[in-house]
């Protein structure tokens, strides 16, 4: 694997890389690599030429200061477990390499901006699309893989492809969990042992949503879901949502594409996590 910081230097390299039709795929990440990420990278290697992942703590997304100062960073573990999934290339700038001074960034993403993660995190989906705009650009990959796991960013970030013109394909990848359930997370190392426990209520809370959709309506689904969230010890929601999966607005019964979205604070440590009940 070739590890690069400069963007210049990889442009050049992956110039060259291009001109002999090599395609290229991508995986974005701010590095904590667990299983998860590797899939991504799994993907990218089955359906590319040449896969190129980032490692990238990415300051403009974070709108509490506290959380990117102690976000995970483990870059010789991840450029191990890099090495050993086939990644070709990692890029892996420091902050001054992609951001000079204080640049300006707004893309108007519509109102899906404000919902969910947007009401509890303002601004994180500007600094989301400016990054990866910035990482787009540089790499200029044929495909780029994006987790389920951040649904709402998958969907901002395909708009932003639209809205640009990018010429880039986004493929969405499944979520991966622990075996009981546990949706892996850079996030998760921060969890005690009662934390790790007390989590499992979220993924239960999902699964119980697409074992029994079809037994209740929305509402009832939705207050029951809280409910067994609620319930759980050192578990404090955000939000469980079950939402049109395009506009992440409440569901009806007649809407088409439908799921189900939470955020909560385990202990210390916010965690979110999905699943589709009805795919579009
Ligand atoms: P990060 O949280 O490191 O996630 C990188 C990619 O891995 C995202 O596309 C995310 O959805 C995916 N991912 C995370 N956990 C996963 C899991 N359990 N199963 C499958 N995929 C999973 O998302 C970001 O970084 C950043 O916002 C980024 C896009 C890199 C921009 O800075």
């Amino acid at each position: 694997m070739k590890t690069f910081t400069s963007k210049k230097t990889l442009q050049e390299y992956l110039h060259q890389l291009k001109a002999s039709n090599k395609t290229i795929g991508f995986v974005a990440t701010m590095g904590a690599l667990h299983q998860g990420h590797i899939s991504l990278i799994e993907l990218a290697k089955q359906q590319n030429d040449i896969v190129v992942c980032s490692v990238f703590v990415n300051p403009t997304q974070f709108n509490d200061p506290k959380d990117l100062e102690k976000y995970p960073r483990t870059i010789e573990a991840d450029t191990k477990m890099l090495e050993q999934a086939g990644c070709d290339i990692l890029f892996n700038p420091e902050v001054n390499e992609m951001y000079d001074g204080n640049e300006q960034w707004h893309l108007n993403l519509g109102e899906t901006e404000h919902l969910l993660e947007g009401e509890f995190r303002p601004g994180h989906y500007q600094g989301v699309t400016q990054v990866v705009n910035k990482l787009f650009n540089i790499v200029n990959p044929d495909k780029a893989y994006f987790g389920q796991k951040d649904y709402q960013q998958f969907l901002i970030i395909s708009k932003m492809v639209d809205m640009l013109n990018m010429p880039v394909n986004l493929v969405m990848c499944p979520i991966l969990r622990e075996a009981d359930g546990l949706a892996m997370s850079s996030r998760n190392i921060h969890l005690t042992p009662e934390d790790r426990q007390h989590a499992l209520v979220l993924s239960k809370a999902l699964n119980w949503l697409k074992d029994n959709f079809d037994k209740h309506n929305i509402p009832e689904l939705k207050q029951e879901a809280e409910k067994m969230i609620n319930s759980e010890p050192g578990v404090e929601l955000d939000y469980l949502a079950i939402a049109d999966g395009d506009t992440l607005h409440p569901a009806t019964e007649n809407t088409k594409s439908i799921v189900a979205l939470v955020a909560a604070k385990v202990g210390k440590t916010r965690l979110i996590d999905n699943v589709i009940l009805v795919h579009g």
